[in-house]
């Protein structure tokens, strides 16, 4: 990527600040935002002119980025370093034409396992499918990573539609999770899916044993009981879930990317397969926008852009996602890994040493809550980070119209805060009405200033309903691929999780006091012999 005149456009504006692009502008916020379908999309608070918007889309021509996104559409192996196809797409294409991998369309198979979805959810919902001790009043799922983020974040954000069964989910190996989990819950009439995609992750095949055991005491039954989700077919029938409630994918479905097929199995069962057929038209509203708006016009292209910007050229090493928007309390965790996980890479698809840096640290809490926790730093810190805040127009409860306007108004004027800043001068004022005066007066004020000139974007939307949902979480995705293309990097992969895993089941047996730490460094070996003498 071509980062030089990019880079001269930012040391010759420097000093130049955001709010004065709006002097000089009136229509700003018209020419520095987009939107599709119901979306805006509106980054005119961030730096960014006509001259820098140009070179920035200029990269995506050099890195051939229609070229890119056509072929992962059209299921090339574009997961060069696992051999994959990378098509998530086809869990949502609806009513699209063939998508072929090897010649082969695999429309047919997604739909099929949709539908077998759809009928399955529906008896657990209906109460046709039972447990032991009759209709299901809770769901377990067990997965982590991608089997357990997109769930969660998804069940979180749709809960007005939730009309099914109790929704749980555990992933953590940390048996407090499990247990807390298990606990209120009655083993007759739980349903467990263990969803997995590779069936081989330690965490979750520990957790599915444990639930399993628990099942088995409390005298529920197992095989009326699990449900399994997986691309390994083979491993599933090895635990002896039976083959009617096993729903496989295939391995062009990144874990993190799963949440649309299978691993939504719980979602569905929450709030049904119409929401969730919802859920998916918006995933594939967005890839439709994605393969057809020019790269001025496409949300997830200039979000990418930005991120390219603020990151790569700027050099801000970390974003927050800040939604105002409680039920997207989970949103954060999951663009994590999305984006994390994604391009989290120091090697190009070459091979060669990424020469610039990878993408940022992302991070974030949902608004108001950070207003009162973090936001001091994103205000006065030394650190500019640049700010992705979200937003709904309506709240799902019309009887507290009244927090919704006060969430609006708390989300804009963040946005307007960092961007404005408060001077010295205004800061004296302030303090001088309070009746300070001379040295006091001047140590007081500088407390009080804000630099301002701190960058954010602004997603808003009319309503979190779970087309809306669907549109925003394919807008991350392609985002991550837009990023990743820019980079040179393979978005698809995540070699950096194996060192660790290596490394775990190495010790596993040291920790368990079978094997010496001989050989391991002293800190590890220290910290070994600190919990075996503090294990009852
Ligand atoms: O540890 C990383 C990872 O491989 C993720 O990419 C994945 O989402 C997660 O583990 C869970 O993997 P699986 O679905 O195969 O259990």
């Amino acid at each position: 990527m071509q980062l030089e005149p990019l880079k001269t456009l930012a040391a010759k504006h420097s000093n130049r600040r955001i709010l004065d692009l709006f002097e000089t502008n009136g229509d700003r916020a018209q020419k520095f935002s987009a939107s599709t379908g119901e979306l805006l999309f509106d980054y005119s608070k961030t730096g960014v002119d006509d001259e820098i918007r140009s070179s920035l889309i200029r990269l995506c021509d050099e890195a051939e980025l229609a070229e890119r996104r056509d072929a992962m559409f059209a299921g090339e192996k574009i997961n060069e370093t696992e051999g994959r196809a990378v098509l998530h797409t086809a869990l949502r294409n609806l009513d699209g034409g063939p998508v072929r991998v090897d010649g082969q369309d695999v429309m047919p198979g997604v739909l099929e396992t949709l539908q077998r979805m759809r009928v399955f959810a529906e008896e657990v919902r209906g109460g046709t499918a039972k447990g032991a001790g009759g209709s299901f009043t809770d769901v377990v799922n067990i997965g982590i990573g991608g089997s357990d983020l997109g769930p969660v974040m998804a069940t979180h954000a749709l809960s007005p539609y939730h009309d099914g069964p109790q929704l749980h989910y555990v992933s953590n190996v940390d048996g407090a999770h499990i247990a807390d989990t298990l606990r209120a819950l009655d083993p007759t009439r739980t349903l467990v899916i263990v969803a997995s995609k590779t069936f081989t992750t330690i965490e979750t095949m520990t957790n599915a044993r444990t639930a399993r055991a628990w099942m088995v005491d409390g005298g529920g039954d197992p095989a009326r009981q699990f449900a399994a989700v997986s691309s390994a077919l083979d491993k599933t029938e090895v635990f002896g879930i039976p083959s009617k409630r096993v729903f496989g994918f295939a391995d062009w479905v990144g874990g993190r990317y799963s949440v649309w097929g299978p691993v939504g199995l719980p979602v569905m069962i929450a709030v049904g397969s119409n929401a969730f057929d919802s859920f998916l038209r918006g995933g594939q509203a967005m890839d439709l926008h994605f393969q057809s708006a020019e790269w001025i016009e496409n949300l997830p292209v200039m979000l990418a852009l930005l991120g390219v910007w603020h990151r790569q050229v700027l050099g801000y090493t970390s974003r927050s996602v800040l939604p105002y928007d409680q039920r997207l309390l989970r949103l954060p965790a999951y663009f994590q890994q999305l984006e994390m996980e994604s391009n989290g890479k120091s090697v190009a698809m070459d091979g060669s040493t990424l020469t610039i840096p990878s993408g940022p640290v992302v991070w974030g809490e949902p608004g108001t809550n950070g207003q009162h926790a973090f936001y001091q730093l994103i205000h006065q810190g030394t650190d500019t980070i640049p700010c992705e805040f979200m937003v709904a127009a309506e709240g799902h409860e019309p009887e507290l119209a009244h927090h919704h306007r006060l969430l609006l108004a708390n989300c804009l004027a963040q946005s307007e805060a960092l961007m404005r800043g408060r001077t010295l001068d205004e800061a004296r004022a302030q303090m001088m009405e309070k009746g300070l005066q001379g040295d006091e007066l001047e140590r007081q004020a500088r407390h009080r200033v804000f630099s301002g000139n701190r960058p954010s974007t602004t997603l808003i939307y009319p309503k979190l309903t779970p087309f809306v949902l669907g549109q925003i979480i394919a807008l991350y995705e392609h985002r991550v691929f837009v990023e990743g293309v820019l980079l040179g990097i393979n978005s698809f992969d995540q070699w950096g999780v194996e060192l660790g895993k290596d490394l775990a089941t190495s010790l596993g047996p040291i920790v368990d006091g079978q094997v010496s730490a001989d050989g391991k460094d002293s800190s590890t070996a220290e910290l070994v012999a600190y919990a075996l003498r503090h294990r009852d």
